[in-house]
Protein backbone atom coordinates (compact mmCIF):
# COMPACT_ATOMS: atom_id res chain seq x y z
CA UNK A 1 0.00 0.00 0.00
CA UNK A 2 0.95 3.59 -0.66
CA UNK A 3 1.48 5.33 2.06
CA UNK A 4 -1.13 8.19 0.46
CA UNK A 5 -4.51 7.96 -0.64
CA UNK A 6 -4.10 9.99 -3.58
CA UNK A 7 -1.49 10.65 -6.08
CA UNK A 8 -2.04 12.92 -9.32
CA UNK A 9 0.81 12.68 -11.28
CA UNK A 10 1.88 14.82 -15.02
CA UNK A 11 -1.72 16.13 -15.30
CA UNK A 12 -2.39 18.85 -17.96
CA UNK A 13 -5.31 20.44 -19.05
CA UNK A 14 -5.33 23.09 -21.75
CA UNK A 15 -8.02 25.47 -22.52
CA UNK A 16 -8.72 27.78 -25.62
CA UNK A 17 -5.88 30.26 -25.07
CA UNK A 18 -4.97 28.66 -21.61
CA UNK A 19 -2.30 26.20 -20.37
CA UNK A 20 -4.36 25.78 -17.26
CA UNK A 21 -2.01 22.57 -16.08
CA UNK A 22 1.51 21.93 -17.47
CA UNK A 23 2.90 18.69 -15.87
CA UNK A 24 1.29 19.19 -12.01
CA UNK A 25 2.14 16.59 -9.42
CA UNK A 26 0.22 16.44 -6.16
CA UNK A 27 -0.07 13.64 -3.20
CA UNK A 28 -1.89 13.49 0.25
CA UNK A 29 -1.18 11.60 3.17
CA UNK A 30 -4.68 9.85 4.77
CA UNK A 31 -4.94 11.82 7.84
CA UNK A 32 -3.76 15.17 6.84
CA UNK A 33 -4.90 18.74 5.73
CA UNK A 34 -2.85 19.44 2.45
CA UNK A 35 -3.00 23.57 1.59
CA UNK A 36 -2.63 23.91 -1.83
CA UNK A 37 -1.90 27.44 -2.58
CA UNK A 38 -0.69 30.09 -5.65
CA UNK A 39 -2.36 33.06 -7.26
CA UNK A 40 -5.24 33.88 -8.64
CA UNK A 41 -5.62 31.75 -12.00
CA UNK A 42 -2.59 29.87 -10.97
CA UNK A 43 -4.62 26.32 -11.52
CA UNK A 44 -5.48 25.11 -8.02
CA UNK A 45 -9.63 24.64 -8.72
CA UNK A 46 -8.61 23.28 -11.99
CA UNK A 47 -6.53 20.43 -10.55
CA UNK A 48 -9.54 19.74 -8.22
CA UNK A 49 -12.08 19.69 -10.95
CA UNK A 50 -9.79 17.56 -12.77
CA UNK A 51 -10.02 15.19 -9.83
CA UNK A 52 -13.80 15.55 -9.67
CA UNK A 53 -14.37 14.55 -13.15
CA UNK A 54 -15.55 17.91 -13.55
CA UNK A 55 -13.11 19.08 -15.95
CA UNK A 56 -11.21 15.74 -17.72
CA UNK A 57 -7.47 16.27 -17.91
CA UNK A 58 -5.56 16.07 -21.36
CA UNK A 59 -2.82 14.18 -19.72
CA UNK A 60 -1.13 12.42 -16.41
CA UNK A 61 -2.71 9.78 -14.08
CA UNK A 62 -4.65 9.21 -10.65
CA UNK A 63 -4.29 6.86 -7.94
CA UNK A 64 -6.69 7.14 -5.26
CA UNK A 65 -6.78 4.29 -2.73
CA UNK A 66 -4.04 2.50 -4.78
CA UNK A 67 -6.18 2.27 -7.80
CA UNK A 68 -6.07 4.05 -10.97
CA UNK A 69 -8.96 6.42 -11.67
CA UNK A 70 -10.52 8.33 -14.29
CA UNK A 71 -13.99 9.70 -12.90
CA UNK A 72 -16.35 10.82 -15.49
CA UNK A 73 -18.47 13.01 -13.71
CA UNK A 74 -18.50 13.85 -10.20
CA UNK A 75 -21.05 11.52 -8.90
CA UNK A 76 -18.53 8.61 -10.01
CA UNK A 77 -15.89 11.08 -7.61
CA UNK A 78 -18.64 11.41 -4.78
CA UNK A 79 -19.07 7.69 -5.34
CA UNK A 80 -15.96 6.59 -4.93
CA UNK A 81 -15.14 8.67 -2.22
CA UNK A 82 -14.03 12.03 -2.91
CA UNK A 83 -16.19 15.25 -2.12
CA UNK A 84 -15.54 18.64 -2.96
CA UNK A 85 -16.91 22.15 -1.51
CA UNK A 86 -16.83 24.54 -4.38
CA UNK A 87 -15.30 27.75 -4.34
CA UNK A 88 -18.26 29.09 -6.15
CA UNK A 89 -21.50 28.17 -4.17
CA UNK A 90 -23.90 26.64 -6.75
CA UNK A 91 -26.86 26.55 -4.57
CA UNK A 92 -30.60 25.71 -5.93
CA UNK A 93 -32.19 28.29 -4.50
CA UNK A 94 -35.45 27.15 -4.91
CA UNK A 95 -35.22 24.26 -3.01
CA UNK A 96 -34.83 23.56 0.79
CA UNK A 97 -31.77 22.74 2.54
CA UNK A 98 -32.57 19.41 3.07
CA UNK A 99 -32.86 18.87 -0.52
CA UNK A 100 -29.47 20.46 -1.52
CA UNK A 101 -28.09 18.20 0.54
CA UNK A 102 -29.46 15.30 -0.56
CA UNK A 103 -29.42 16.68 -4.30
CA UNK A 104 -28.95 12.88 -6.26
CA UNK A 105 -28.53 11.54 -3.54
CA UNK A 106 -32.21 11.23 -1.93
CA UNK A 107 -32.85 8.58 0.59
CA UNK A 108 -35.90 6.11 -0.36
CA UNK A 109 -38.36 4.85 1.59
CA UNK A 110 -41.23 2.79 1.34
CA UNK A 111 -42.70 2.45 -2.88
CA UNK A 112 -39.04 3.98 -3.90
CA UNK A 113 -40.50 7.35 -2.76
CA UNK A 114 -38.20 10.47 -1.48
CA UNK A 115 -38.15 9.91 2.43
CA UNK A 116 -38.77 13.41 3.35
CA UNK A 117 -38.59 12.81 6.88
CA UNK A 118 -35.56 11.12 7.23
CA UNK A 119 -33.48 13.80 5.19
CA UNK A 120 -35.00 16.21 7.34
CA UNK A 121 -33.63 14.40 10.34
CA UNK A 122 -30.16 13.71 8.80
CA UNK A 123 -29.79 16.98 7.43
CA UNK A 124 -31.20 18.26 10.55
CA UNK A 125 -28.04 16.61 12.32
CA UNK A 126 -25.23 17.78 9.38
CA UNK A 127 -26.47 20.95 10.59
CA UNK A 128 -26.06 20.34 13.98
CA UNK A 129 -22.79 19.58 13.12
CA UNK A 130 -21.80 23.14 11.37
CA UNK A 131 -23.11 25.12 13.66
CA UNK A 132 -25.87 26.17 11.90
CA UNK A 133 -29.63 26.59 13.46
CA UNK A 134 -31.44 26.64 10.78
CA UNK A 135 -34.49 24.58 10.14
CA UNK A 136 -33.56 21.86 7.48
CA UNK A 137 -37.04 22.66 5.57
CA UNK A 138 -35.90 26.62 4.98
CA UNK A 139 -35.28 27.11 1.13
CA UNK A 140 -32.03 28.13 0.64
CA UNK A 141 -32.84 31.84 -0.81
CA UNK A 142 -33.94 32.91 2.34
CA UNK A 143 -29.98 32.42 3.51
CA UNK A 144 -27.16 34.36 4.03
CA UNK A 145 -24.38 33.77 1.81
CA UNK A 146 -22.40 32.43 5.03
CA UNK A 147 -25.42 30.22 5.93
CA UNK A 148 -24.94 29.01 2.63
CA UNK A 149 -21.54 28.23 2.18
CA UNK A 150 -21.96 26.45 5.99
CA UNK A 151 -24.89 24.15 3.93
CA UNK A 152 -21.72 22.92 1.45
CA UNK A 153 -19.85 21.87 3.96
CA UNK A 154 -22.41 20.11 5.45
CA UNK A 155 -23.53 18.28 2.34
CA UNK A 156 -19.76 17.26 1.50
CA UNK A 157 -19.29 15.63 4.79
CA UNK A 158 -22.88 13.91 4.42
CA UNK A 159 -20.56 11.66 1.82
CA UNK A 160 -18.66 9.66 3.84
CA UNK A 161 -15.63 10.52 1.28
CA UNK A 162 -12.08 9.44 2.10
CA UNK A 163 -10.99 12.74 0.93
CA UNK A 164 -12.33 15.79 0.71
CA UNK A 165 -11.70 19.20 -1.27
CA UNK A 166 -12.02 22.38 0.57
CA UNK A 167 -12.22 24.91 -2.13
CA UNK A 168 -12.09 28.69 -0.35
CA UNK A 169 -14.42 27.02 2.47
CA UNK A 170 -13.78 30.20 4.98
CA UNK A 171 -14.52 32.98 2.09
CA UNK A 172 -17.77 34.13 3.80
CA UNK A 173 -17.90 32.67 7.17
CA UNK A 174 -18.06 34.36 10.28
CA UNK A 175 -14.91 34.10 12.28
CA UNK A 176 -17.51 31.39 14.93
CA UNK A 177 -18.62 29.27 11.79
CA UNK A 178 -14.53 29.17 10.55
CA UNK A 179 -13.82 27.22 14.21
CA UNK A 180 -16.74 25.31 13.56
CA UNK A 181 -15.27 24.05 10.11
CA UNK A 182 -11.87 23.95 12.26
CA UNK A 183 -13.58 21.10 15.11
CA UNK A 184 -15.03 19.33 11.54
CA UNK A 185 -11.84 19.40 9.86
CA UNK A 186 -10.35 17.59 13.23
CA UNK A 187 -12.66 14.83 13.20
CA UNK A 188 -11.69 14.49 10.03
CA UNK A 189 -8.57 13.88 10.39
CA UNK A 190 -9.51 11.49 13.37
CA UNK A 191 -11.09 9.33 10.89
CA UNK A 192 -8.46 9.52 8.59
CA UNK A 193 -9.75 11.66 6.01
CA UNK A 194 -7.46 12.99 3.69
CA UNK A 195 -8.08 17.48 3.03
CA UNK A 196 -7.42 19.00 0.74
CA UNK A 197 -7.63 23.02 1.53
CA UNK A 198 -7.07 26.12 -1.07
CA UNK A 199 -7.49 29.30 0.81
CA UNK A 200 -5.94 32.62 0.49
CA UNK A 201 -5.60 33.21 3.97
CA UNK A 202 -2.27 32.89 5.58
CA UNK A 203 -3.20 32.26 9.04
CA UNK A 204 -5.80 29.90 8.26
CA UNK A 205 -3.35 27.62 6.41
CA UNK A 206 -0.36 28.30 8.85
CA UNK A 207 -2.93 26.94 11.37
CA UNK A 208 -4.65 23.81 10.00
CA UNK A 209 -1.86 22.37 7.64
CA UNK A 210 0.68 19.71 7.79
CA UNK A 211 1.78 20.03 3.69
CA UNK A 212 1.85 23.17 1.76
CA UNK A 213 1.99 22.81 -1.99
CA UNK A 214 2.29 25.43 -4.37
CA UNK A 215 1.33 26.05 -7.71
CA UNK A 216 2.15 28.95 -10.49
CA UNK A 217 0.97 29.76 -13.98
CA UNK A 218 -0.32 26.02 -13.56
CA UNK A 219 3.07 24.37 -12.56
CA UNK A 220 3.75 22.60 -9.91
CA UNK A 221 6.34 24.81 -7.32
CA UNK A 222 6.94 22.97 -4.78
CA UNK A 223 5.45 20.61 -1.15
CA UNK A 224 6.91 21.46 2.22
CA UNK A 225 5.87 20.61 5.45
CA UNK A 226 3.91 23.48 7.35
CA UNK A 227 5.61 23.58 10.28
CA UNK A 228 8.84 25.24 7.87
CA UNK A 229 6.96 27.30 6.51
CA UNK A 230 6.37 31.39 6.97
CA UNK A 231 3.81 33.32 5.65
CA UNK A 232 6.63 35.08 4.22
CA UNK A 233 8.15 31.73 2.47
CA UNK A 234 4.83 30.89 1.03
CA UNK A 235 3.99 34.22 -0.87
CA UNK A 236 8.24 34.19 -2.25
CA UNK A 237 7.30 30.26 -4.04
CA UNK A 238 3.19 31.89 -4.97
CA UNK A 239 4.64 34.76 -6.79
CA UNK A 240 8.27 33.90 -6.95
CA UNK A 241 9.97 37.06 -6.30
CA UNK A 242 9.73 38.38 -2.92
CA UNK A 243 7.25 41.41 -1.18
CA UNK A 244 8.89 43.79 0.55
CA UNK A 245 5.62 45.53 2.00
CA UNK A 246 1.91 44.48 2.04
CA UNK A 247 0.69 47.56 1.58
CA UNK A 248 2.09 50.51 -0.92
CA UNK A 249 3.06 53.61 0.21
CA UNK A 250 0.16 56.42 0.61
CA UNK A 251 0.15 58.60 -1.83
CA UNK A 252 -3.43 60.67 -1.32
CA UNK A 253 -4.74 63.11 0.61
CA UNK A 254 -7.92 63.77 2.36
CA UNK A 255 -9.34 67.49 1.61
CA UNK A 256 -11.42 69.62 3.47
CA UNK A 257 -14.44 69.20 1.34
CA UNK A 258 -17.36 66.95 2.16
CA UNK A 259 -18.52 65.09 -0.76
CA UNK A 260 -21.17 62.76 1.31
CA UNK A 261 -22.91 63.12 4.70
CA UNK A 262 -25.31 60.55 5.94
CA UNK A 263 -27.76 61.60 8.99
CA UNK A 264 -29.53 59.59 10.84
CA UNK A 265 -30.09 56.86 8.48
CA UNK A 266 -32.23 54.26 9.86
CA UNK A 267 -34.03 50.82 8.28
CA UNK A 268 -37.64 50.08 9.17
CA UNK A 269 -36.12 46.62 10.10
CA UNK A 270 -35.11 47.07 13.83
CA UNK A 271 -32.37 44.35 13.75
CA UNK A 272 -30.45 46.36 11.20
CA UNK A 273 -28.45 49.95 11.13
CA UNK A 274 -29.99 52.81 13.05
CA UNK A 275 -28.75 56.61 13.69
CA UNK A 276 -25.96 56.11 11.09
CA UNK A 277 -24.61 59.34 10.45
CA UNK A 278 -20.97 60.40 8.82
CA UNK A 279 -19.00 62.48 6.90
CA UNK A 280 -16.69 61.37 3.72
CA UNK A 281 -14.15 64.08 2.66
CA UNK A 282 -13.06 64.35 -0.92
CA UNK A 283 -9.74 62.26 -1.42
CA UNK A 284 -10.38 59.92 2.19
CA UNK A 285 -10.27 56.28 2.40
CA UNK A 286 -13.13 55.68 4.74
CA UNK A 287 -12.56 51.99 6.08
CA UNK A 288 -15.61 50.47 7.90
CA UNK A 289 -14.85 47.69 10.55
CA UNK A 290 -17.05 45.15 12.21
CA UNK A 291 -17.51 41.96 12.99
CA UNK A 292 -20.15 39.73 10.35
CA UNK A 293 -23.54 40.89 11.14
CA UNK A 294 -22.89 44.42 11.79
CA UNK A 295 -24.90 45.53 9.64
CA UNK A 296 -22.26 47.42 7.33
CA UNK A 297 -23.31 45.41 3.75
CA UNK A 298 -27.26 46.58 4.71
CA UNK A 299 -25.86 49.92 5.20
CA UNK A 300 -24.15 50.73 2.38
CA UNK A 301 -26.28 49.31 0.29
CA UNK A 302 -29.61 51.53 1.58
CA UNK A 303 -26.84 54.31 0.20
CA UNK A 304 -26.81 52.70 -2.70
CA UNK A 305 -30.64 52.54 -3.40
CA UNK A 306 -31.31 48.97 -3.02
CA UNK A 307 -32.73 48.80 0.47
CA UNK A 308 -35.61 51.23 1.92
CA UNK A 309 -35.06 53.67 4.91
CA UNK A 310 -37.19 54.20 7.68
CA UNK A 311 -35.64 57.91 8.30
CA UNK A 312 -32.81 59.84 7.24
CA UNK A 313 -31.11 62.12 4.68
CA UNK A 314 -28.43 61.59 2.45
CA UNK A 315 -26.51 64.82 0.92
CA UNK A 316 -23.98 65.14 -2.20
CA UNK A 317 -21.52 67.95 -2.23
CA UNK A 318 -23.68 69.45 0.21
CA UNK A 319 -26.73 69.15 -1.76
CA UNK A 320 -29.17 66.76 0.03
CA UNK A 321 -30.47 64.07 -2.89
CA UNK A 322 -33.14 60.88 -2.81
CA UNK A 323 -31.50 57.45 -3.39
CA UNK A 324 -34.42 54.81 -4.07
CA UNK A 325 -32.39 52.70 -6.83
CA UNK A 326 -29.05 52.56 -7.92
CA UNK A 327 -29.43 53.67 -10.91
CA UNK A 328 -30.47 57.06 -8.94
CA UNK A 329 -26.86 56.21 -6.98
CA UNK A 330 -25.15 55.78 -10.24
CA UNK A 331 -26.22 59.27 -11.30
CA UNK A 332 -24.82 60.99 -8.26
CA UNK A 333 -21.46 59.17 -9.11
CA UNK A 334 -21.74 56.78 -6.35
CA UNK A 335 -20.82 53.31 -7.19
CA UNK A 336 -20.83 50.16 -5.58
CA UNK A 337 -19.04 47.20 -5.47
CA UNK A 338 -20.88 43.83 -4.32
CA UNK A 339 -19.88 41.66 -1.44
CA UNK A 340 -21.02 38.49 -3.09
CA UNK A 341 -19.84 38.29 -6.43
CA UNK A 342 -21.97 35.43 -8.15
CA UNK A 343 -25.48 36.44 -6.87
CA UNK A 344 -25.02 40.44 -7.08
CA UNK A 345 -22.29 41.21 -8.80
CA UNK A 346 -21.46 39.07 -12.21
CA UNK A 347 -22.86 38.36 -14.92
CA UNK A 348 -21.47 34.83 -15.77
CA UNK A 349 -22.63 34.24 -19.26
CA UNK A 350 -21.59 37.63 -20.32
CA UNK A 351 -18.19 38.16 -21.33
CA UNK A 352 -15.46 40.24 -19.28
CA UNK A 353 -16.07 43.10 -21.63
CA UNK A 354 -19.70 43.44 -21.13
CA UNK A 355 -19.24 42.51 -17.55
CA UNK A 356 -16.57 45.66 -17.12
CA UNK A 357 -18.68 48.05 -19.39
CA UNK A 358 -22.42 47.10 -18.04
CA UNK A 359 -22.51 49.90 -15.64
CA UNK A 360 -21.30 52.46 -17.73
CA UNK A 361 -23.16 51.77 -20.78
CA UNK A 362 -24.51 55.07 -20.75
CA UNK A 363 -21.53 56.96 -21.31
CA UNK A 364 -20.75 55.33 -24.89
CA UNK A 365 -24.05 55.80 -26.08
CA UNK A 366 -23.81 57.53 -29.45
CA UNK A 367 -25.39 59.25 -32.45
CA UNK A 368 -29.05 57.69 -32.38
CA UNK A 369 -28.76 55.60 -28.98
CA UNK A 370 -26.27 53.03 -30.52
CA UNK A 371 -23.40 51.87 -28.65
CA UNK A 372 -19.91 52.91 -29.40
CA UNK A 373 -18.25 49.42 -29.59
CA UNK A 374 -15.08 50.41 -29.86
CA UNK A 375 -15.01 53.27 -27.21
CA UNK A 376 -16.58 50.40 -24.87
CA UNK A 377 -13.41 47.78 -25.87
CA UNK A 378 -11.14 51.01 -25.45
CA UNK A 379 -12.25 51.47 -21.68
CA UNK A 380 -12.46 48.00 -21.13
CA UNK A 381 -9.07 47.10 -22.29
CA UNK A 382 -7.57 49.55 -20.55
CA UNK A 383 -9.16 48.88 -16.83
CA UNK A 384 -8.11 44.86 -17.72
CA UNK A 385 -4.71 45.83 -18.27
CA UNK A 386 -4.59 48.38 -15.30
CA UNK A 387 -5.84 45.67 -12.90
CA UNK A 388 -3.71 42.57 -14.77
CA UNK A 389 -7.10 40.28 -15.04
CA UNK A 390 -5.73 37.02 -15.94
CA UNK A 391 -8.07 36.49 -19.22
CA UNK A 392 -7.31 34.89 -22.68
CA UNK A 393 -9.35 37.50 -24.44
CA UNK A 394 -12.29 40.04 -22.88
CA UNK A 395 -14.46 37.69 -25.01
CA UNK A 396 -14.24 35.47 -22.45
CA UNK A 397 -17.53 34.27 -20.56
CA UNK A 398 -16.59 35.44 -16.78
CA UNK A 399 -17.54 32.31 -15.48
CA UNK A 400 -14.37 30.36 -16.78
CA UNK A 401 -12.12 33.04 -14.88
CA UNK A 402 -10.63 32.10 -11.66
CA UNK A 403 -12.31 33.39 -9.18
CA UNK A 404 -9.50 36.22 -7.77
CA UNK A 405 -9.91 37.35 -11.74
CA UNK A 406 -13.54 37.49 -11.60
CA UNK A 407 -12.93 39.64 -8.50
CA UNK A 408 -11.18 42.21 -10.61
CA UNK A 409 -13.49 42.12 -13.26
CA UNK A 410 -16.43 43.52 -11.49
CA UNK A 411 -13.71 46.34 -9.81
CA UNK A 412 -12.95 47.05 -13.76
CA UNK A 413 -16.47 47.78 -14.34
CA UNK A 414 -16.61 50.41 -11.72
CA UNK A 415 -13.32 51.71 -12.79
CA UNK A 416 -14.94 52.09 -16.23
CA UNK A 417 -18.33 54.11 -14.62
CA UNK A 418 -15.73 56.70 -13.35
CA UNK A 419 -17.30 57.21 -9.66
CA UNK A 420 -16.66 59.87 -7.33
CA UNK A 421 -17.52 58.14 -4.39
CA UNK A 422 -16.56 54.08 -4.61
CA UNK A 423 -18.12 52.06 -2.07
CA UNK A 424 -15.70 48.25 -2.34
CA UNK A 425 -17.41 45.62 0.01
CA UNK A 426 -14.84 43.35 1.08
CA UNK A 427 -12.77 44.06 -1.80
CA UNK A 428 -10.15 41.64 -2.01
CA UNK A 429 -11.74 38.62 -0.73
CA UNK A 430 -10.74 35.48 -2.61
CA UNK A 431 -7.74 37.64 -4.20
CA UNK A 432 -4.00 36.44 -3.95
CA UNK A 433 -1.02 38.42 -2.34
CA UNK A 434 -0.32 39.91 -5.11
CA UNK A 435 -3.04 41.04 -6.59
CA UNK A 436 -4.16 42.71 -3.76
CA UNK A 437 -1.15 44.84 -3.28
CA UNK A 438 -2.46 45.96 -7.44
CA UNK A 439 -6.33 46.17 -5.87
CA UNK A 440 -4.75 48.79 -2.63
CA UNK A 441 -2.27 50.25 -4.84
CA UNK A 442 -5.13 51.49 -7.44
CA UNK A 443 -7.50 52.44 -4.10
CA UNK A 444 -4.35 54.67 -3.15
CA UNK A 445 -4.28 56.05 -6.57
CA UNK A 446 -8.36 56.78 -6.80
CA UNK A 447 -8.26 58.70 -3.80
CA UNK A 448 -5.32 60.71 -4.41
CA UNK A 449 -6.72 61.18 -7.54
CA UNK A 450 -9.56 63.30 -5.46
CA UNK A 451 -12.12 60.36 -5.64
CA UNK A 452 -13.57 59.07 -2.00
CA UNK A 453 -13.34 55.69 -0.97
CA UNK A 454 -15.67 53.70 1.42
CA UNK A 455 -14.41 49.95 2.09
CA UNK A 456 -15.75 47.03 4.00
CA UNK A 457 -13.44 44.66 4.96
CA UNK A 458 -12.92 41.95 7.81
CA UNK A 459 -9.81 41.58 7.33
CA UNK A 460 -7.86 43.72 10.28
CA UNK A 461 -4.12 44.45 8.68
CA UNK A 462 -6.31 45.85 5.22
CA UNK A 463 -8.36 47.93 7.37
CA UNK A 464 -5.34 49.55 9.14
CA UNK A 465 -2.94 49.35 6.31
CA UNK A 466 -5.39 50.72 3.67
CA UNK A 467 -7.45 53.65 5.82
CA UNK A 468 -7.14 57.31 6.17
CA UNK A 469 -9.96 56.93 9.06
CA UNK A 470 -11.70 53.70 10.82
CA UNK A 471 -15.09 53.73 11.25
CA UNK A 472 -16.36 50.76 13.57
CA UNK A 473 -20.11 49.16 13.45
CA UNK A 474 -21.61 47.13 16.01
CA UNK A 475 -24.89 45.47 16.10
CA UNK A 476 -26.24 48.40 13.48
CA UNK A 477 -24.89 51.18 14.89
CA UNK A 478 -21.71 53.18 14.55
CA UNK A 479 -19.51 52.52 17.50
CA UNK A 480 -16.99 54.75 17.04
CA UNK A 481 -14.17 56.26 14.58
CA UNK A 482 -10.48 56.11 14.62
CA UNK A 483 -8.30 58.35 13.25
CA UNK A 484 -5.04 56.24 10.86
CA UNK A 485 -2.62 56.60 14.49
CA UNK A 486 -5.17 55.87 16.69
CA UNK A 487 -6.44 53.06 14.66
CA UNK A 488 -5.07 49.52 16.16
CA UNK A 489 -6.43 45.88 16.26
CA UNK A 490 -7.52 46.38 20.18
CA UNK A 491 -9.18 49.31 19.39
CA UNK A 492 -11.19 48.01 16.43
CA UNK A 493 -12.02 45.24 18.74
CA UNK A 494 -13.06 47.14 21.25
CA UNK A 495 -15.78 48.99 19.29
CA UNK A 496 -16.17 46.02 17.72
CA UNK A 497 -17.84 44.36 20.00
CA UNK A 498 -19.19 47.58 21.98
CA UNK A 499 -23.17 47.00 22.32
CA UNK A 500 -22.77 43.32 22.55
CA UNK A 501 -23.78 41.87 25.56
CA UNK A 502 -22.69 38.04 25.69
CA UNK A 503 -21.36 35.88 22.72
CA UNK A 504 -24.55 35.60 20.69
CA UNK A 505 -24.33 39.22 20.03
CA UNK A 506 -27.57 40.17 22.36
CA UNK A 507 -28.05 43.66 22.48
CA UNK A 508 -28.24 46.65 25.38
CA UNK A 509 -30.57 49.79 25.61
CA UNK A 510 -28.66 52.93 23.98
N1 LIG B 1 -13.82 26.45 -17.97
C1 LIG B 1 -12.75 27.19 -18.31
N2 LIG B 1 -12.61 27.67 -19.56
C2 LIG B 1 -11.54 28.40 -19.91
N3 LIG B 1 -10.54 28.73 -19.06
C3 LIG B 1 -10.62 28.29 -17.80
C4 LIG B 1 -11.72 27.49 -17.35
N4 LIG B 1 -11.53 27.19 -16.05
C5 LIG B 1 -10.36 27.77 -15.69
N5 LIG B 1 -9.80 28.42 -16.75
C6 LIG B 1 -8.52 29.15 -16.76
O1 LIG B 1 -7.54 28.32 -16.16
C7 LIG B 1 -6.65 29.09 -15.35
C8 LIG B 1 -6.62 28.52 -13.94
O2 LIG B 1 -7.85 28.84 -13.29
P1 LIG B 1 -8.24 28.30 -11.84
O3 LIG B 1 -9.67 28.63 -11.66
O4 LIG B 1 -7.84 26.90 -11.74
O5 LIG B 1 -7.33 29.22 -10.91
P2 LIG B 1 -7.22 29.22 -9.30
O6 LIG B 1 -5.83 28.89 -8.96
O7 LIG B 1 -8.29 28.41 -8.73
O8 LIG B 1 -7.42 30.78 -8.98
P3 LIG B 1 -8.29 31.56 -7.81
O9 LIG B 1 -7.39 31.68 -6.63
O10 LIG B 1 -8.53 32.91 -8.41
O11 LIG B 1 -9.53 30.79 -7.57
C9 LIG B 1 -7.12 30.52 -15.43
O12 LIG B 1 -6.35 31.20 -16.40
C10 LIG B 1 -8.56 30.39 -15.88
O13 LIG B 1 -8.96 31.51 -16.62
MG1 LIG C 1 -9.99 28.82 -7.66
Amino acid sequence: MSEYILEMKHITKTFPGVKALDDVSFKLRPGTVHALMGENGAGKSTLMKCLFGIYHRDGGTILFDGQEVNFKDSKEAIDAGVSMIHQELQPIRMMTIAENVFLGNYPLGRFNLVDHAKMNQDTKALLDEVGLQIDPKTLLHHLTVSQMQSVEIAKAISHKAKVVIMDEPTSSLTSSEVEKLFSIIQQLKEKNIGIIYISHKMDEILRISDDISVMRDGQYVGTWPAAEMTTGKIIQAMVGRELTSLFPEKTNKVEEEVVLRLENLTSPSPLSFKNASFDLKKGEILGIGGLVGAQRTELMEALYGMRVLKEGKIFVKGQEVKIKNPAAAIANKIALVTEDRRFNGIFGVLSVSDNASIASLHQYLGHLGLLNEKQISQVVNQSVDRLRVKTPSTKTHIESLSGGNQQKVILARWLANDPDILILDEPTRGIDVGAKYEIYQIINNLAAEGKSIIMITSEMSELLGVSDRVMVMCEGRISGFLDREEATQEAVMTLATKFMTNQQGGETDA
